[in-house]
């Protein structure tokens, strides 16, 4: 087989967080398929980068008091112990906001104004005069216009699932300073996709064949005349809006001072641009290597990123003049414990370094994942119970048994040599060299849970081959010395051979076996041959622990609470330990205000809260809910001031969404010593009072 060349890539994380699960079953997909391909003997290069750039990310550093550069270098600084813990094998890990990134992205935008195809037109945008930006979509809140539900973003209102433009919402306000946006106008640029050309040629890029069926046939939607969920109608690609104003963290756009790329333009050009780092770090040509006849070029990524990776992506490539991707290869979401979906800004569920700080074997993981991954979009689930049965039942029982059942005998009883085999064990052997034109397509095709089926099946018939011969019986009765060598050294070729089939998922313990049998690195084409009579083999240690189901309980035992916390020592003050020390910048961070207490009920359905509608000298009323119910009657507050913590996330309650915090004291242990009491100033304070 001819030598292939491949880049491959993972989807580039955002650089404001650090992995959860859904990451890493991403790259430990993608990794079990380039390792597959390394053992071909194929010359892959596997990048991966972080997504540095956007709006989110640049609110977050200013938040974090970092500039955004330091923001995300501070991220990407923990990548590592997760890359290395769970074995995965890039190449080159970088940013989208270096150097190769800004100039990729700027050449392949000119390269798309010279085709023609980026547009200009002015629209008409919030804008935050108090932060004096523009408020990207999800920092824009207000009143449903639909169901009127109050604090819904910008784009869709999660109450009623409406989906709407900002410009809709009733009294918007920017959820980064409070103040009231305004309309301005601003000059856009877009990739116009609309043009006929750029149509015809996604036309057939995505529907030629190459990407998955489920795939090929949701993006086929996008050509054609649609209804939206707000039950409006769509004609086809719509132009493309790639730039933002300033302030923006991203790459400017050239020859148009104060505009910036969308992140989404610049984020995909990041894969070349860790490709191109690479290169040239290695001392090689990026622009070379671009034009390597038969260079194959992949992107794995998740089914929520499909139209950004189907068709702007391949768009921007094919009219700058550029290789386009041979496949997206997209799979499902991953869900724990039939939990909800790992969202990107929620790492619920199972936190990757909990599980390896635990001393949880990283290959445990791989080989679940595997054992469930296909090559569709499907989504999957991590169940604790079915991960022990598989681990512990299938790889452990199966498999590395094979190897602790017959290891011993030949280093005791023959110095570690292995003997002649004869013809049952030969047919047995044969059987499983034959596995690899099965077991290889299945790698190939992304079909991991039934190259690990196939896999699995082999080692039931080397276990009944192991049951049928008994070496352990063997070992017993005298003149059968050569039948034991021959049965165990079958045991011993097959488990060579079963190592090579699961080497991509299991790479680390395939390599403590290539120690344990002396032989070099294996490979596919390793199946062919045998070690054959007279090899000598190492001593045998174990492989592989077994999973505990305490582990398992540690990984998912919530993380303490501050309720749980270990009682503090009854004589502190308030039965509670004094909190860390803050600045006093921190504190001012919190705005406490003092606010009247307008009205007062008591909430259907729940004994703790009551509901306060407080007047904070706004101009408006606000709704606060407090578990102050039994300590307070409501017509006991009314008229009351109190102390308001105005500035608190809106946080959406059963009851309805509350919009701020009301102040009381209790003691930390309500048992030891009851009571709530709700704050009052001294007389001579009003509504809107700032709390210094
Ligand atoms: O959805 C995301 O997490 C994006 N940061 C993925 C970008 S993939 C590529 F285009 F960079
Ligand atoms: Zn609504």
């Amino acid at each position: 087989m001819s030598q292939r060349r491949l880049f491959v890539t993972t989807a580039l994380p955002y650089a404001n967080g650090n992995f959860h699960i859904g990451h890493i079953m991403e790259y430990i997909q993608a990794d079990i398929w380039v390792r597959f391909q390394r053992m071909q003997g194929h010359a892959v290069n596997f990048v991966g980068a972080d997504d540095a750039h956007g709006a989110p990310i640049m609110i977050a550093a200013e938040k974090a008091g970092k500039t955004p550069q330091q923001f995300v270098a501070d991220i990407a600084a923990g990548r590592k112990p997760y890359l290395d813990g769970f074995h995965i094998s890039f190449d080159n890990w970088h940013s989208t906001d270096g150097p190769e990134n800004h100039e990729l992205a700027q050449q392949i935008y000119l390269d798309l104004k010279k085709a023609g195809l980026i547009a200009t037109k002015t629209i008409e945008q919030f804008f935050d005069a108090e932060k004096s930006m523009f408020l990207p979509d999800r920092f824009i809140k207000g009143e449903c216009p639909n169901c009127h539900s109050k604090d819904q973003y910008g784009d869709n209102c999660e109450v009623c699932g409406a989906v709407y433009a900002p410009t809709d919402l009733i009294n918007p306000y920017s959820a980064l300073s409070g103040a009231k946006p305004v309309l301005k106008s601003s000059e856009h640029f877009f990739f116009t996709l609309s043009d006929p050309r750029c149509v015809e040629f996604l036309e057939k890029w995505t529907q030629d064949g190459k990407l998955q069926p489920e795939v090929a046939n949701k993006v086929k939607e996008w050509f054609s005349v649609r209804e939206n969920a707000d039950g409006t109608k769509s004609e086809g690609l719509g132009d493309w809006d790639i730039s933002r104003d300033a302030p923006y963290f991203g790459i400017e756009i050239p020859d148009a001072p104060g505009k910036y790329f969308y992140v989404w333009l610049d984020a995909p050009v990041g894969y070349l641009a860790s490709l191109k780092n690479l290169l040239e770090k290695r001392g090689d040509n990026y622009d070379a290597y671009m034009a390597t006849p038969g260079l194959e070029q992949y992107h794995f990524i998740g089914k929520d990123i499909v139209t950004f990776h189907t068709l702007f992506w391949p768009a921007m490539l094919h009219f700058s003049g550029r290789k386009t991707p041979d496949n997206v290869f997209v799979h499902g979401f991953l869900t724990v414990n039939n939990g909800e979906k790992m969202s990107k800004s929620r790492g619920t569920g199972l936190d990757p370094l909990k599980y390896l700080s635990l001393g949880m074997n990283p290959e445990w993981l791989r080989y679940y994942l595997a054992a469930k991954l296909n090559a569709r979009n499907e989504d999957i689930d991590f169940n604790a119970d079915d991960f022990m049965a598989r681990v512990n039942s299938d790889l452990v029982g199966k498999y590395i048994n094979i190897a602790s059942r017959a290891a011993g005998f030949i280093s005791k009883r023959f110095a570690g040599q292995l003997g002649e085999v004869s013809a049952d064990g030969a047919a047995l052997l044969e059987a499983l060299r034959a596995a690899r034109d099965v077991i290889a397509p299945l790698y190939e095709s992304r079909e991991f849970a039934k190259a690990l089926r196939e896999t699995m099946l082999l080692t039931d018939r080397v276990n009944a081959y192991v049951d049928q011969n008994k070496p352990w019986e063997l070992a017993k009765q005298a003149g059968k010395d050569a039948r034991l060598q021959d049965v165990c050294t079958v045991c011993i070729e097959a488990f060579r051979l079963l190592t090579i089939y699961l080497k991509p998922v299991l790479p680390a313990l395939a390599a403590q076996v290539e120690g344990f049998l002396k032989v070099e690195a294996l490979n596919f084409s390793a199946a062919g041959a045998m070690l054959g009579k007279g090899h000598v083999i190492g001593d045998y240690k174990h492989l592989m622990q077994r999973v505990d189901v305490k582990q398992l309980e540690a990984l998912f035992e919530p993380p303490a609470q501050a309720e749980a916390a270990p009682a503090a020592p009854a004589d502190l003050p308030g039965g509670e330990a004094i909190a860390p020390a803050i600045t006093i910048d921190d504190f001012a961070k919190v705005d406490l205000r003092i606010a009247k207490i307008v009205s007062c009920e008591a909430v259907e359905g729940s004994t703790k809260l009551l509901r306060l509608t407080l007047d904070a000298g706004e101009g408006r009323m606000r709704n606060v809910f407090s578990g102050i119910a039994s300590a307070y009657k409501p017509e006991d507050l009314v008229g009351k001031l109190t102390v308001l913590v105005a500035n608190l996330a809106p946080r959406k309650m059963k009851f309805g969404i509350s919009e701020g915090m009301v102040l009381a004291a209790s003691h930390a242990d309500e048992k030891a010593q009851p009571g709530i009491y709700v704050l009052e100033p001294l007389p001579g304070a009003t509504p809107g009072m700032r709390i210094h």
